[in-house]
């Protein structure tokens, strides 16, 4: 290369990337309003991010993966867990986490009722951003990482797992997805409750939760309790560890919204394997 090519390639370059870098720096802030849904910043949303800021929950939590490593990436939580579960979570953390068995807790944050209202509306604002699918597999709450809680499913739901029906082995994988992300709140190995207890078991458990005296709800069928569990979660509380306040289960109860009725029942069937 001559000296007047080693010029102008320096130039070219230099100012070349240049340019192209600024001008994708400007587009992407023209696009800021539409993927970040500014216009639904309500007062709530502003207030809760000041909450955020207040308590330093980014001390312990990452939003967008930034952030600290102590705590779950909380970024789609409000996908993850419905707001009466939030609210009672803030309220109490340890009442959900024990230091013994999750080697990890939150401290109380002493929030009063109206800021739990604003910092969940902020997280639901944040939520909804379109962050491109930034981070590409979600850093996961607690639960994660216990057997029996995988995200992605190892099998091809076209093909099935061993054993596995091809309805059923479609009803893990969806099981596994986010939404409905199922597998955030339950695990499916023995003694694991998360936010929702063990399925493990839940295929034999069915039929006797609906023989049981203190069963609450209208199903006559073990297929039948695991669709109510689906679309009426509050019909029947599992008893034990807390579930749910004042009669409502901490279970999303939208799945009705959110999954077609052939869904659900790829869910039962799935679930229905689970001796
Ligand atoms: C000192 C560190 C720390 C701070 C500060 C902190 N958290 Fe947490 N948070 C945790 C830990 C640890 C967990 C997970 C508990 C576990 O896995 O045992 C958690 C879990 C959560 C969860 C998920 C609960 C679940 O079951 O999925 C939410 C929501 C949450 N925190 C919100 C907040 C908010 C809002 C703030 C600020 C007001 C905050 N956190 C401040 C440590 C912290
Ligand atoms: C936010 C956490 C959460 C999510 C997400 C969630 N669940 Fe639950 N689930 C719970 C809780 C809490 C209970 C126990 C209280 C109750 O009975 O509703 C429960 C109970 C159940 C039960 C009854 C279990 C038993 O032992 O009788 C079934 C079945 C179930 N869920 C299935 C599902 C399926 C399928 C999905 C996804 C479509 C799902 N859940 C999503 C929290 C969750």
């Amino acid at each position: 290369m001559t000296k007047r090519q080693a010029r102008w390639f320096f130039l070219v370059c230099t100012f070349g990337f240049a340019a192209i870098f600024i001008a994708l720096t400007i587009h992407s802030h023209t696009r800021f309003p539409e993927l970040t849904n500014a216009d639904q910043l309500s007062p709530d949303v502003v207030a809760g991010k000041d909450v955020w800021h207040a308590n330093n929950c980014i001390n312990c939590h990452t939003l967008f993966g930034e952030g600290a490593y102590y705590a779950p990436d909380l970024t789609k939580i409000t996908d993850h867990r419905g707001t009466e579960y939030l609210k009672a979570f803030l309220r109490d953390p340890s009442a959900f986490y024990s230091e013994e068995k999750h080697r990890r807790v939150m401290p109380n944050p002493e929030l009063t009722e109206e800021e739990i209202t604003q910092v969940i509306a902020f997280l639901e604002w944040v939520s909804k951003v379109d962050n491109q699918n930034w981070p590409p597999r979600p850093i996961l709450v607690s639960g994660g990482t216990f057997p029996g809680t995988a995200v992605a499913p190892d099998v091809d739901p076209t093909e099935g797992a061993e054993g596995l029906s091809s309805t059923a082995a479609e009803g893990e994988a969806l099981f596994r997805q986010s939404p409905p992300a199922c597998f955030t709140c339950h695990s499916t190995a023995p003694g694991v409750n998360l936010a929702g207890p063990t399925l493990a078991g839940i295929g034999t458990r069915a039929a006797q939760v609906i023989e049981d005296p203190n069963y609450t709800g209208n199903a006559q069928t073990p297929e039948e309790y695991l669709v109510e569990s689906i679309l009426e979660p509050s019909a029947y509380l599992v008893p034990g560890e807390i579930y749910g306040a004042n009669g409502m289960s901490f279970m999303p109860n939208n799945y009705s919204d959110q999954l077609t009725e052939e869904q659900v029942q790829l869910l039962v069937d799935y679930m229905m394997t689970l001796k």
